[in-house]
């Protein structure tokens, strides 16, 4: 796994779109009073907050410390802590498990199922949207092309963008018994007009160019912009194919 320095605020600010999509998996996951769960990549908390006015006890988790002090900053009354998807542990089981916009960026899909699964009660749900198989396909094989003409380094692309075919598997060897699982487009305007793409593409994409220089990294963003331009910007704004999958999992009352 890569780890990514989040810039907190700008994420609030640029890509808010992330966590209001988001409120559509909190209908999926349907938080009831008194339970608790865990939104696993809380981010900057807003959707923790939203579980916890459902009346939960909502405990925000998120490997970014930049992120945690602004949830933490914004929301005093709700739990967050620092934690690794790959490893986390709650002191008592939890009725779910909740992730929104995160799950792509972790490679090692197997350690978090693990701890997702350890984490539940028996029955308890595992509800996430994530970039699914194809997320983006256009922009990130745009621009990783231009960063190969420009460098001569093939740049790798290591986010988890999975299948359902491939996902659910792989819940299920850790005792997700999988409910639910779609993978559809939602394509996507970005916040920001002419420097949308731009803007997207500095904050998701860091990962990309840690290999390359500034003036590299720079020529290869005006590649992209140029030749995306005449299919992603419409009226004023960049627009970029998400792909997402949503998945309901249970966790296996017997062993
Ligand atoms: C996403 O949130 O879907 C995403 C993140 C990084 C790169 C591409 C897509």
């Amino acid at each position: 796994m890569v780890e990514n320095d989040w810039n907190s605020q700008l994420y609030d600010q640029q890509h808010a779109f992330i966590f209001q999509y988001g409120r559509g998996v909190l209908e999926l996951l349907k938080p009831q009073p008194g339970e608790t769960i865990v939104d696993l990549g809380c981010g900057t908390g807003h959707l923790t907050k939203a579980i916890a006015e459902a009346g939960a006890h909502a405990i925000g988790l998120d490997a970014s410390l930049n992120m945690i002090a602004q949830a933490q900053a914004t929301y005093p009354q709700i739990e967050f802590h620092q934690a690794d998807a790959r490893n986390f542990t709650v002191a008592t089981p939890v009725d779910a498990v909740f992730s929104n916009a995160m799950l792509h960026w972790v490679s090692e899909a197997e350690s978090v199922a693990e701890s997702i699964s350890k984490a539940l009660k028996p029955g308890g749900r595992f509800v996430a949207e994530f970039g699914g198989k194809g997320n983006c396909a256009e922009t990130l094989t745009t621009l990783r092309t231009a960063l190969r003409e420009l460098s001569g380094h093939e740049i790798e692309n290591d986010w988890y963008f999975v299948s359902i075919g491939e996902y659910s598997p792989l819940l299920e060897r850790h005792g997700l018994l999988v409910r639910r699982a779609e993978l559809f487009d939602r394509p996507t305007k970005l916040d920001g007009g002419e420097q949308g793409l731009r803007n997207w593409i500095e904050m998701f994409c860091g990962r990309m160019f840690q290999q390359v220089k500034d003036n590299v990294k720079e020529q290869a963003i005006v590649r992209t912009e140029q030749q995306l331009r005449s299919e992603f910007f419409r009226e004023d704004s960049w627009y970029i194919n998400y792909r997402r999958l949503r998945v309901v999992a249970l966790k296996e009352t017997l062993p």
